[in-house]
């Protein structure tokens, strides 16, 4: 994998930026693998196995290589898994899954969260990583009205990632990577906590845990308590 030096000088494993717009390079096609995905697997698992214990099927946005698919099916196997992505990236990931699945992972769906309806019609629990800040804006409100459809009257929604607080980084490196995701593209960037939970409270979510992850990434969790907001 080649990485970029800005984004090294950041702090950033960028594995995952070789397939952030919808724009997959040879190396990732070669290896199908993202080192950030291999390290933060183990921190993100701890918090799932927790908030999904008592779920039944997660519904995950964005899954890219399918390494966050595979491992939380295979050490959470009371879940259904549905690992989605845009149609870029279907091949690479149901290759993935086929070769790395157990039984409780689907095989993945071709999701933008433009569209409407989303193909998957009602989930207890929906999951994200790395993907709000590769957004554009749009699409992060797309996301979670997508999500709010979707999520049952129970549902939980996890979404891991960078944030700031109030317009704040929380390091120095992520206001540095920041600036790289916005220079790289101008509608990308470091989503703020206080925006996104916003757009949740519309879809009837409350915030359960905020969580600080390592490498300056948070774990967001909310539930909805009540009927699902009809449109
Ligand atoms: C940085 S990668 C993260 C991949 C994986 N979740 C991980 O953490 O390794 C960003 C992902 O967001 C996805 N993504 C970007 N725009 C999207 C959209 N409009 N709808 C659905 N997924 C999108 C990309 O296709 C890509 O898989």
């Amino acid at each position: 994998m080649i990485l970029p030096a800005r984004a090294l000088a950041a702090g950033k494993d960028m594995s995952c930026f070789s397939i952030i717009a919808c724009n997959v390079t040879v190396e990732t096609r070669f290896t199908g693998v993202s080192s950030a995905a291999e390290r933060n697997s183990e921190p993100i698992f701890r918090i799932l196995e927790t908030v999904f214990s008592d779920r039944k099927t997660v519904l995950e946005i964005g899954s890219g290589t399918g390494q966050h698919a595979t491992l939380m099916a295979s050490r959470l196997p009371q879940l259904i898994w549905q690992p989605t992505d845009c149609a870029e990236y279907l091949v690479d990931l149901a290759a993935w899954v086929r070769r790395n699945g157990p039984g409780n992972i689907r095989a993945p769906l071709e999701l933008d969260v433009r569209d409407d309806p989303w193909p998957v019609s009602s989930v207890d629990a929906v999951f994200s990583a790395n993907t709000l800040h590769i957004m554009s804006w749009e699409c992060v409100e797309f996301f979670f009205s997508g999500a709010g459809k979707v999520l049952e009257d129970d549902g939980v929604l996890c979404i891991y990632g960078p944030f700031s607080y109030s317009g704040r980084f929380t390091s120095d490196s992520n206001a540095r990577f920041d600036e790289f995701l916005r220079q790289r593209d101008p509608h990308s960037g470091i989503r703020d906590f206080q925006a996104v939970s916003a757009l949740a409270e519309e879809q009837g979510l409350s915030l359960l845990a905020d969580h600080a992850m390592p490498a300056n990434n948070q774990m967001l969790v909310w539930r909805r308590r009540g009927s699902r907001i009809q449109p």
